[in-house]
């Protein structure tokens, strides 16, 4: 796929003020000296505004993030999620033709999509409103063929439904995505064959499409006022409210002390490692030094009660609170951390700490709501009520 800046560009791009404090936040997220790792993400944003990426946008990128103009280039050409023409002030159509669509209808697809748009891809249609192109396999395979439109999947389709959906799309409406045929997600048409328990208790779609549902950020353009930010990691819901932008700071060297004790980083692991094992008793769990006043060097913030050892001898699974993986949960208990009850009572004073000292994963307790999560767990929750508290 040949994939080259649009003929005629603009003269500028800015981000506009919403999204440029989104923008900062999103740079936030990465250690310092790697800020070139958002540049996916502040792309997209960008395309999000202007309907595609112009080359003062992927300049204008380049010069946030320190990058040569060419590191920008090759990413934003490479990708095909990144439109390099403009497209249809309503939907861009990206049609499936990879194999399993294709068998199963992708070429009735394009046929629609040739008459109702434009004979060729890349090309806006009569009204403006929409524009089309064929792309490689979107990992749907299991619902071909299948279209995103927007930002969401519409798989089991047919030329009649696209044609339908096309035509809804041009209403106004935005048709629910996911599998246009009746199934729920990816199950036999016929429905569940096993693992029927888990019809009980699902939500009205798939959760994928829920989340479309949901969040209402489809086929419109984020322009900073009309639709809302999604940036969770703030904790920021909608409307728009000015977000908190955290400085970029240096990662934690080495030797900076990591608690009250003046202990390095890499003396505390190396204390917590070898700290004597309880007998698995929750009583005879050592409560860890929990120091009121920061350390030298130290953010702000309380650390909360650790313990030396899992109450009973054995840890909640705390990869259960999403966003928490093998790696955050293996930091966790090097910090004293074993239990969702223990995450849910953490005070904000806590939570800041926390945030601070998960070397390497910084701001991740506010970012994926952790404490509204453990709060549901603790309480015998289910996983999805967790993450349905973390959305908010
Ligand atoms: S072949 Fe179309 S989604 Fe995989």
């Amino acid at each position: 796929m040949l994939r080259r800046l649009y003929k005629d560009q603009p003269a500028s791009f800015a981000f506009t003020p919403a999204n440029l404090e989104w923008a900062k936040g999103q740079i936030t997220k990465y250690p310092a000296g790697r800020q070139a790792s958002a540049i996916i993400p502040l792309l997209w944003r960008a395309q999000e505004q202007e309907g595609w990426l112009t080359r003062p946008a992927i300049e204008h990128v380049a010069d946030m993030l320190g990058m040569a103009y060419i590191r920008a280039l090759e990413v934003a050409t490479f990708y095909f999620m990144f439109q390099l023409s403009p497209v249809g002030s309503v939907a861009h159509v990206q049609i499936c033709g990879t194999t399993s669509c294709m068998i199963c209808g992708a070429e009735d697809l394009v046929a629609v999509a040739k008459e109702l748009i434009a004979p060729t891809p890349h090309t806006l249609s009569a009204d403006g409103k929409f524009s089309w192109e064929e792309v490689e396999c979107m990992g749907a395979c299991a619902n071909a063929p299948m279209a995103q439109i927007g930002k969401d999947y519409y798989e089991d389709l047919t030329g009649e439904k696209l044609r339908e959906l096309i035509g809804r799309f041009s209403k106004g409406e935005v048709p629910v995505p996911g599998p246009q045929n009746g199934r729920y997600a990816a199950e036999p048409i016929g429905g569940l064959t096993s693992l029927k328990e888990f019809e009980s208790g699902r939500k009205q779609f798939n959760a994928s499409a829920q989340l479309a549902v949901d969040i209402r950020d489809t086929v419109k353009r984020i322009d900073g006022t009309e639709v809302p930010l999604s940036t969770p990691w703030l904790g920021v819901a909608a409307p728009v409210k000015p977000a908190r932008v955290r400085p970029v700071e240096p990662k934690p060297s080495a030797d900076v002390p990591a608690d009250a004790t003046g202990a390095t980083v890499q003396e505390a692991k190396a204390s917590s490692r070898g700290k004597p094992k309880t007998d698995g008793n929750a009583a005879n769990a050592t409560p860890l030094a929990t120091p009121e006043a920061k350390a030298p060097g130290q953010a702000a913030g309380v650390k909360p009660a650790g313990l030396s050892a899992p109450k009973g001898g054995r840890a909640d699974d705390l990869k259960l609170i999403l966003g928490i993986g093998p790696k955050l949960e293996a930091l966790c208990h090097r910090l004293g951390f074993y239990h969702f009850d223990q995450i849910a009572n953490w005070t904000e004073g806590e939570i800041a700490w926390v945030d601070e000292n998960l070397e390497g994963f910084k701001g991740r307790v506010t970012r994926d709501r952790w404490v509204a999560q453990a709060k549901v767990l603790a309480a015998g929750g289910t996983v999805a009520e967790a993450e349905a508290a973390a959305k908010g």
